[in-house]
Order: C-alpha cells, then sequence, then structure tokens
C-alpha cells in the first residue's frame, strides 16, 4: 500500500465560477460536525454548508431563528477540522447580520477567524446590499440565498413555494442580479419554479444552487441528514433520499438492546 498522502486540489470560490464557465454542475451538503463532514469531504462533494438549518436538524428547533452566532461558529470550525478538499460556507444567522452593515461585517469576521471557514451565506436581496458589500470589502467571500429564506418563515407565513407570481419573480431576478454586482460568488436559491431558476441561471456568470428550483441551474443544495434518511417527517417534493437511515439505526438500536437483554452482547470474543 502506498504511503504517500493523497493530492486534493483544494475547492475555491473561483473553481466555482470556473466550473459554471464549463457547463460542469456543482455538488453541495449540509454538515454541522466533524465525523459527517469527513465523509462528505471525502465523497467528493464540492461546497459543504454549515447551514443554520443545524437549528432544526441538530437542536430540534421548529424554525432556523433560535441558532446563535456562538452556535454557528461551534458547528462550522468542527467542520473545517474535518475538511481537506470541500470548500466550507457558514451561514450568518438569524439576527446577527440584519440590524446594520458594521454588525454584519463584525459577524462574519467572528465565523472566518473562529471557524477558519471560507466564506459566509446570507439570505436576502437588496435590503442587505450594504452589508453585504461591507463584508466583500473586507476579503470575506459571500454567498447569496433568494427564494425561500427561512429566516424571514414568519413574514411568508408558510413553507411553500416562492415566486409563483410574476411581480415576486421580477423582484426575484433583480435581487439576483444584484447580488452578482454587488459581488456574490454564488446564490442558492430556495423552493422557486424550475423555469424561473433556470432563467436567473442563464442571466448570471456566477453559479445557482438550486434546492427544490429544478433541473436548469448550476447545481444543487440538500440538507445531508433528509438525503440519508435520518430525518423521515419532512417530504417536500424536492427531497430524493438515497437511503433509510432512520429504519437502518432504528433496526440496529433495538436489535442491540434485544443483543444485551438476552446476554448475546457481548460474546466470548469480545471481551478480554
Ligand atoms: O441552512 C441550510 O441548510 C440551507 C440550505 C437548505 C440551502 O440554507
Amino acid at each position: 500500500m502506498s504511503t504517500a498522502k493523497k493530492e486534493y486540489k483544494r475547492i475555491t470560490t473561483k473553481t466555482l465560477v470556473d466550473m459554471k464557465k464549463r457547463g460542469e454542475k456543482i455538488s453541495m451538503l449540509t454538515a454541522y460536525d466533524y465525523t459527517m463532514a469527513k465523509i462528505v469531504d471525502g465523497s467528493g462533494i464540492d461546497v459543504i454548508l454549515v447551514g443554520d438549518s443545524a437549528s432544526n436538524v441538530m437542536a430540534g428547533h421548529e424554525t432556523t431563528l433560535p441558532i446563535t452566532l456562538d452556535q454557528m461558529i461551534y458547528h462550522a470550525a468542527s467542520v473545517v477540522r474535518a475538511i481537506e478538499r470541500s470548500l466550507v460556507v457558514v451561514d450568518l444567522p438569524f439576527g446577527s447580520y440584519q440590524s446594520d452593515p458594521k454588525e454584519a461585517l463584525r459577524s462574519a469576521i467572528r465565523i472566518m477567524k473562529e471557524s477558519g471557514a471560507h466564506a459566509v451565506k446570507m439570505e436576502g436581496g437588496r435590503e442587505i446590499k450594504e452589508s453585504i458589500k461591507r463584508i466583500l470589502n473586507a476579503g470575506i467571500p459571500v454567498m447569496g440565498h433568494l427564494g425561500l429564506t427561512p429566516q424571514s418563515i414568519y413574514k411568508f407565513g408558510t413553507y411553500t413555494v416562492r415566486a409563483k407570481e410574476d411581480e415576486e419573480a421580477e423582484k426575484l431576478v433583480e435581487d439576483a442580479l444584484l447580488l452578482e454586482k454587488a459581488g456574490c460568488f454564488a446564490i442558492v436559491i430556495e423552493k422557486i419554479p424550475a423555469k424561473l431558476a433556470k432563467r436567473i441561471a442563464e442571466k448570471l456568470t456566477i453559479p445557482i444552487i438550486g434546492i427544490g428550483a429544478g433541473n436548469g441551474v448550476d447545481g444543487q443544495v440538500l440538507v445531508t441528514h433528509d438525503m440519508i434518511g435520518m430525518t423521515h417527517e419532512f417530504n417536500p417534493r424536492f427531497l430524493r433520499r438515497y437511503l433509510d437511515l432512520y429504519s437502518e439505526m432504528t433496526n440496529a438500536f433495538s436489535q442491540y438492546s434485544k443483543d444485551i437483554k438476552s446476554g448475546d452482547f457481548p460474546s466470548d470474543s469480545e471481551q478480554y
């Protein structure tokens, strides 16, 4: 067996823009901890998102609103320790960037300094333009997030498909152009009609990464725990489950319990 260390070419924000130019699709998944990030990175996924969906998936909150900047930094630092190749993007959580551009910059700096991540993601368009510019001016890459923006769930009132009406669709296109002009290196677009998402991806030179936005965009993102079936109550149409880990793990845990109670575990060969 060779002892040479594997050489990985790290993914950068420029790599993603070049991938779009070549028509090569971008893969992105979430991770919130070291062990999962190691598997995701080793699988060749281009971008790891330390999403504020950690608020739902890891902490059991109903929305993404409660997670704090300190908690996001903890998750992000755990992920960064695991990765060799993927680009790590971290969500600025609700309440850490909405009040003013200086607060936004302070939050972004803390994420970069304390976690070692490579970029931040922010939800919104024209409303947060000044904050995005301030962060970019400090040399921190920003990924935008438009369409269904879960941090505004109480404004929308529902998690249904966004921008079905012309007025909202046109605002979305304008916001996407504005984010590109401001200097974002990519935009996540969540849960909008596939035709509209394709139109935006064709209009912009930066990559559009979709979740529930069809196949006409430049890449796809899913929440890892959903796509491997560890969660099982969330079943939107856009979610493809590659595993049914909820059943697999339930079976394993209940077998373990049975084996303990029957005296089968540990066996002679499993003790000293
Ligand atoms: O927080 C998150 O996981 C996200 C993705 C759903 C895009 O923002």
